[in-house]
């Protein structure tokens, strides 16, 4: 079989991890970042394939130094995925400034110098295939969670130009727009409007899924398995689109 690598940032857990699952049964290389990646490294290496961890946030320069050398003494790279934890979900007046300058860092800086650096490398293979997880507030905006609805907004629609000025060296760049998806973060996110409005969790569980046309929250690999088909080669023609997978809660609101 072609060797091919995927380099997976935020993928030690979640929709992250879900999708270098995904990428690991189909055979290809990996590379993954988190700020701990040893279980998730562990677990991967059952499907037989080359895994190789490296640690630290992707605000940190030295981490994304570390992860472009891992591509550079590969030489090649067939699937990036930009992702990280969700930003704290706080009001406009709650985020400090230093915040702002923190997740910044992480959830553009971080991947946008990863992506421009290891460009020539895509460039030269003439292909390759991005994709990033952003939110289905990027479409509709909730209040209190100002960091998620602005930076996210501004990646997406920076790698949207991205995508139609690589384009035309093979490079398809897509962004995946989660609806409520059961992972860590849903429980953290809920927990803290329950202890905003002084109601249970359960409460605050039971109101989201009525919003949710399905009825019921997705799976991280109902958003991996579209991740890993924008991320493959099988992906030949979609790119610069954000698409969601969210139950159809964008068209109910
Ligand atoms: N789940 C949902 O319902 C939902 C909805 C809309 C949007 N999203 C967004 O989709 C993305 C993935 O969500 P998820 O539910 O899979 O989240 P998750 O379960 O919390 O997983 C987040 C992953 O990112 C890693 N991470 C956290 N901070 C990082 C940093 N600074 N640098 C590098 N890696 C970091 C975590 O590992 P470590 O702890 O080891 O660093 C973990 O592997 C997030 O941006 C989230 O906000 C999720």
């Amino acid at each position: 079989m072609e060797r091919k690598i995927a380099l997976l940032t935020g993928a030690s857990k979640g929709i992250g991890y879900a999708t270098a699952q995904i990428l690991a049964k189909k055979g290809y290389e990996l590379i993954i970042n988190s700020r701990n990646t040893s279980n998730a490294v562990k677990k991967l290496k059952e499907y037989g394939t080359i895994v190789e961890g490296v640690d630290g946030s992707l605000g940190d320069d030295a981490t994304i130094t570390a992860l472009i050398a891992k591509v550079e003494e590969r030489g090649q790279i067939d699937a990036l995925l930009l992702n990280h934890g969700g930003p704290p979900v706080k009001s406009f007046l709650e985020v400090s400034h230093a915040e702002w300058e923190t997740y910044t860092k992480i959830m553009l800086h971080g991947p946008l110098r990863l992506l421009r650096e290891l460009t020539p490398i895509m460039q030269k293979q003439q292909k390759c295939r991005v994709a990033t997880i952003s939110s289905f507030t990027v479409k509709s905006p909730r209040a209190g969670i100002v960091l998620s609805n602005s930076l996210r907004a501004t990646l997406v629609n920076a790698l949207k130009t991205v995508a139609m000025e690589l384009g035309s060296d093979g490079i398809l760049i897509n962004t995946v727009a989660p609806g409520y998806i059961a992972t860590q973060q849903i429980l953290d996110f809920n927990q803290r409007y329950a202890d905003q409005e002084n109601i249970s969790k359960e409460e605050v569980d039971q109101r989201t899924i009525k919003e949710i046309p399905l009825k019921m929250f997705g799976k991280p690999e109902d958003v991996a398995g579209l991740i890993a088909y924008l991320l493959s080669e099988e992906n030949q023609y979609i790119t610069g689109q954000n698409i969601h997978v969210d139950g159809g809660l964008i068209t109910a609101n």
